[in-house]
């Protein structure tokens, strides 16, 4: 079973939107399980303190490294990556998702602070992920967002097989427009290529929407689509 151990000084935050909808729901069911570790529970001090002054100092704190390694070494000792979320980290890619989502899970340590001891990310070789170019206040929003990406991949997790196979990413675009009924709304009607019953013209309306999208929005994926895809030919 697809396990996410969590390290966290805010445990209570679990599973929070983790347990509904899809990834609640597979959660019940047994298709993914999730285990929050207290990293105050490994501090050994009567404050139960989990950080401290900065070495050079400096503003904030620091998570300890001892603390932090003893929370990491009670996870069961298994082929799982270790992750630390930090906005110094490759940011994470639906590539990333799909390759943790078909291993066995994932250890996702939440910094808080100024961030984490160096030592324990070396000695632990734990692998920086980050969720974009900013700058959260922990690291448990990112852990949850990456759970939730990866378990909606898990087999029998989505409704459709291919409802993952056509989203933003995925085919190294972003995915094309969606409409639904009423067939018109505030006087703008569904575009009448989707409602013509014609399924290769649908399929060649959306491959160009998917393009023209990508193009305007994300020139950088735009890019790395025509150097995978097109090997490189098209520019326009
Ligand atoms: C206030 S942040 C520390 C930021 C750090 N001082 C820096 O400038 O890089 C506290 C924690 O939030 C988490 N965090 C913040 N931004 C993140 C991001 N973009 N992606 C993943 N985790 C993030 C990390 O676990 C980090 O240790």
């Amino acid at each position: 079973m697809w396990r996410a151990s969590v390290l966290t000084i805010f445990p209570d935050i679990f599973p929070g939107p983790l347990g509904a909808s899809l990834s609640g729901r597979a959660l019940a069911a047994g298709v993914w399980a999730l285990d929050v570790a207290d990293i105050r529970e490994f501090a050994t001090d009567k404050h139960r303190s989990v950080d401290d002054t900065p070495a050079g100092g400096g503003p904030g704190m620091v998570m300890k490294a001892d603390v932090l390694g003893r929370a990491i070494d009670a996870i069961a000792a298994d082929n799982r990556p270790r992750l630390l979320l930090s906005p110094r980290g490759l940011p994470l890619t639906q590539a990333r998702v799909e390759a943790l989502a078909a291993g066995p899970g994932a250890v996702l340590v939440c910094g808080r602070f100024e961030g984490v001891d160096e030592r324990v990310i070396a000695a632990r070789r734990l692998e920086e992920i980050s969720l974009g170019d900013y700058v959260l206040s922990g690291g448990e929003l990112a852990a949850m967002a990456l759970i939730d990406a990866c378990v909606r991949l898990l087999p029998g997790v989505m409704g459709a097989p291919a409802s993952s196979a056509e989203e933003s990413f995925t085919g190294g675009l972003l995915e094309y427009p969606h409409y639904t009924r009423p067939q018109l709304w505030e006087g703008l009607a569904i575009p009448e290529v989707l409602t013509s019953g014609d399924h290769g013209e649908i399929a060649a309306w959306r491959c160009a929407e998917a393009e023209r999208l990508t193009k305007e929005r994300r020139p950088d994926l735009w890019a790395a689509f025509l150097r995978r895809f097109r090997g490189g030919s098209r520019t326009g």
